[in-house]
């Protein structure tokens, strides 16, 4: 059975072919758009009205399945090289017109989220979730081909690698009639696994065993976070790309996590140039509509060739405190509130104000006050800053999340004892540090944003399938 893409592709000489799909639209009681979700492009069929019943060709409405049987030909029409003669037309399933949601004009992306189960049938969803699937393709070949081995990290775990408590509850215990213990609290003791577990934020801390025995590896899965962040940059259940290597340092790190988006992206820019192309349009048209002052200055394609192109800004977090200390707030204050202190976490306006204002490109951002990160990062020789490193992007701010982790047992444990966390929790992971530790760094890449700034998408929630946010888990 061929698709529509390998049949606009074939030179026509009258062969008889046979195609599936979806209709897009009927013209003039003639003219079939079929579209099978293989490209964007439509293959037209036409239809001699007088040879067809005219009851089965009323079936022929927008959104319904068909199976197209006919002569392949040049066609006459304008914007296509092919078309099909239809000899035979069978219906597998009609698309009432009055019903249909999807019909052949512009709907707003809020009413397609409505829509999530036939959002993929416009071209603008089926277009971004086929550079989501080439994106997930590029980054399974640029590990293997850098010799690093695919590992799958647990999905329920009893650890919570952040420490930030955003974690969804894993129980099989009816909480509504199982008796408290004595102290008031749940008895998880009663659970399934005797004791209280949730739902993976991240992968690190199992990545970190394998890279202690495989070398370099990386995960690519899904991850959970309950935080209740309705942003077009956040969602409750995102894919987390997490590569870990043995014996790497901060810089190493840095330079693998760099050269992998610039690779990534290159290999979309290769491979999806039609889908790609379609997105800058539309993303154009939008632009349109917005005063001229708001206007992206770069188109989609300028953008990806940008960051393939140029190499990425490094800055410590001593250095990005005194760029924003010493900016002005501009006219429209929309920096004003610019950081005064060291120490303090960034916002994402100090973000953007770094990325989009002051260096026009990417930036690593590096050795941020221990205070603010997470307790496995690696300690400097001032005593207090870390070995993180995060990734800023143009409109969508931080891409990346990484470190250099701690990898002397001493050092850790007087971390695990001043955030409080029980060390029994970590015994394993201890261990790492008991038993051959070495040097070791990975970073975390949130594989929607990934997509977002791959694709032009405003809103997290257009690039993945069915999208996991507060208050919707309909689908
Ligand atoms: O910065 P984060 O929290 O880092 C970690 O989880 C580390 N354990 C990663 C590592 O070193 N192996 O998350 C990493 C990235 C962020 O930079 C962001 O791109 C994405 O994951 N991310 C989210 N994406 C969508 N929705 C959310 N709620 C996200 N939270 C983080
Ligand atoms: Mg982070």
């Amino acid at each position: 059975m061929v698709n529509i893409k390998e049949l606009l592709k074939e030179t026509p000489q009258d062969q008889l072919v046979e195609v599936n799909g979806w209709v897009k639209t009927f013209r003039s009681n003639r003219f079939i758009a079929l579209n099978d979700g293989s490209t964007l492009n439509n293959i037209q069929c036409v239809v001699d009205f007088e040879n067809f019943d005219e009851a089965l060709l009323k079936q022929v409405t927008t959104g319904a399945a068909l199976k197209v049987k006919g002569k392949l030909v040049a066609s006459q029409g304008r914007g296509q090289a092919v078309e099909i003669q239809v000899n035979e037309l069978h219906i597998h399933g009609t698309a009432d017109a009055e019903t249909y949601p999807i019909q052949p004009k512009k709907h707003s992306m809020e009413f397609l989220r409505e829509q999530a189960h036939l959002r993929v049938r416009t071209n603008t969803f089926a277009a971004v979730m086929r550079v989501r699937s080439a994106l997930s393709f590029a980054v399974h070949q640029y590990f293997t081909q850098n010799g690093f081995y695919y590992m799958h990290a647990p999905i329920i775990t009893g650890s919570d690698a952040e420490g930030a408590g955003e974690m969804f509850r894993v129980t099989t215990l009816d909480l509504k009639n199982t008796p408290l213990t004595e102290e008031g609290e749940v008895n998880f003791k009663e659970d399934f696994f005797g004791k209280e577990t949730n739902l993976t934020v991240s992968g690190q801390l199992e990545a970190e065993a394998y890279a202690m025995g495989l070398g370099k590896v990386y995960t690519f899965g899904p991850t959970f976070r309950a935080e209740n962040s309705n942003t077009s940059r956040h969602l409750a259940e995102f894919w987390m790309i997490e590569p870990e290597m043995a014996f790497y340092d901060l810089k190493d790190n840095m330079d693998l996590a760099e050269d992998f988006i610039k690779e990534v992206l290159k290999y979309i820019v290769a491979h999806c140039a039609e889908d790609l192309n379609f997105l800058e349009k539309r993303l154009l048209d939008e632009e349109k509509t917005k005063p001229q002052a708001e206007r992206s200055e770069l188109s989609l394609l300028d953008k990806l060739r940008f960051v393939i192109d140029n190499k990425f800004v490094r800055i410590t977090y001593t250095e990005a405190i005194e760029i924003l200390k010493n900016s002005k707030p501009n006219k429209k204050k929309k920096f004003q509130y610019l950081i005064e202190e060291w120490g303090a976490d960034l916002q994402s306006e100090h973000e953007r104000f770094l990325v989009e204002k002051h260096f026009k490109c990417p930036v690593i951002l590096y050795d941020y006050p221990a205070k603010i990160k997470a307790f496995y990062m690696r300690l400097n020789e001032d005593g207090k800053t870390v070995r993180a490193m995060d990734i800023l992007f143009p409109g969508i701010g931080e891409i990346v999340g990484g470190s250099q982790r701690e990898e002397r047992l001493e050092v850790l444990l007087e971390k695990i004892e001043a955030l409080g966390i029980d060390e029994k929790e970590l015994w394993w992971y201890l261990d790492l540090r008991k038993y051959g530790t070495a040097v070791h760094s990975g970073f975390g890449l949130g594989f929607e944003r990934l997509v977002q700034f791959a694709t032009g998408m405003g809103n997290i929630r257009d690039v993945i399938p069915f999208p996991r946010t507060p208050q919707n888990a309909e689908f």
